[in-house]
């Protein structure tokens, strides 16, 4: 099997993890002997768009579409504003290609010492669930009389009963190869909409797994959990935006932002699934052979479960545990892609 990818590296950092993530997947590939792989490389980022005008080409999703998967680095500049390299870029390939779940596991791994007093790998270890495509991230929303005392500001979160089905599924289903332990992140005290339809559609999600114990749990108070008591969590769902939020928590519990990775997903495969790190473009370390390429590494290692190359991934991951990011970027991807050979 050979996939063809496409690779972003985006700005930043991203341009100097993603060659290592591809070390590593290159690695894997030739001890494993199991698949081969192509790249096919594309510059958009915040830097095209300062000389283009534009963050991608208007072909760009037609010409990725055929992929198998897109390895991403990271996007943002300063000089481009956030709101417009995200909803020209990253946003619209999430919702083009409905890539519905992001997944982002917290893992404190071996060797690292987390924030997290008297905690190890064994404490830290769940994964979350984000809705990926709509809620608070909709895009819907706007803005009248600009500028005025009588300004109007609305942004809405959309909540369909398919997408919120589906993502809920798709937790149950990863917890059933867990440890059976679902987490189901809710604020309905306050949000009387928006997440009483969330936590009934838990319900009757749950009827279909009566094999996996699911909880609720308002998303003030989970995080509060997450420091607290993060050996308790085994699989946590949330919307976008609870989702967002409590995976930067994960990054920072389990050793950094630098360690943190996550798969934008389409489970149905009607479009090719994205894998990047949490972390961003960091302008301020970019171009210095400084920054943790682990985080886009274990990335890689998501691409490879997702496309069933389990052993390789492992391989991936395991490497990852035993050299747990020190050094310069090239230092860690070469220390990583030797391991992983071994
Ligand atoms: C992430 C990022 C993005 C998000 C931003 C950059 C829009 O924070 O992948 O977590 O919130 O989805
Ligand atoms: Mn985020």
């Amino acid at each position: 099997m050979t996939y063809r990818l496409s690779i972003v590296p985006g700005d930043g950092v991203g341009r100097e993890v993603v060659p290592e993530g591809l070390k590593a997947v290159r690695a894997a590939a030739e001890v494993t002997g199991s698949f081969d792989f192509e790249t096919v490389e594309y510059p958009w980022s915040c830097e095209y768009y300062a000389a283009k005008g534009v963050m991608m080409d208007a072909d760009a999703m037609e010409r990725m579409r055929d992929s198998d998967a897109i390895y991403l680095g990271a996007i943002g500049f300063p000089g481009v504003p956030d709101h417009v390299s995200l909803w020209q870029m990253l946003l619209p390939i999430r919702q083009q290609f409905d890539l519905y779940i992001n997944l982002r596991p917290i893992r404190l791994l071996p060797g690292i010492s987390g924030p997290l007093r008297d905690r190890g790998p064994e404490d830290v270890d769940f994964v979350c669930v984000r809705e990926n495509t709509e809620g608070e991230y909709c895009g819907v929303g706007g803005r009248i009389r600009a500028g005025t005392p009588d300004e109007v500001v609305t942004q809405t979160a959309i909540f369909t009963r398919k997408g919120t089905e589906r993502v809920l599924r798709y937790a149950f289903d990863l917890a059933q190869t867990r440890d059976k332990q679902l987490v189901s992140c809710t604020k309905s005290n306050a949000l009387n909409h928006s997440m009483v339809f969330w936590d009934e559609i838990t319900q009757i999600v749950a009827a279909d797994y009566p094999d996996v114990s699911v909880s609720t749990q308002h998303v003030d108070a989970l995080a509060a959990r997450m420091v607290l008591n993060p050996q308790q969590l085994d699989v946590v769902v949330a919307s976008n935006l609870f989702g967002d939020i409590l995976t930067d928590l994960g990054g920072a519990v389990s050793g950094g932002i630098g360690l943190a990775s996550s798969a934008n997903l389409n489970p149905d495969r009607t479009g090719p699934s994205m894998f990047e790190p949490v972390h961003g473009s960091a302008p301020d370390i970019a171009g210095q052979n400084k920054a943790n390429p682990t985080a886009a590494i274990l990335s890689a290692a998501l691409m490879l479960d997702f496309l069933g190359e389990t052993d390789a991934a492992d391989r991936i991951r395991a490497a990852c545990s035993a050299e747990p990011g020190t050094g310069s970027t090239t230092d860690v991807g070469d220390a990583v892609a030797a391991r992983v050979r071994h």
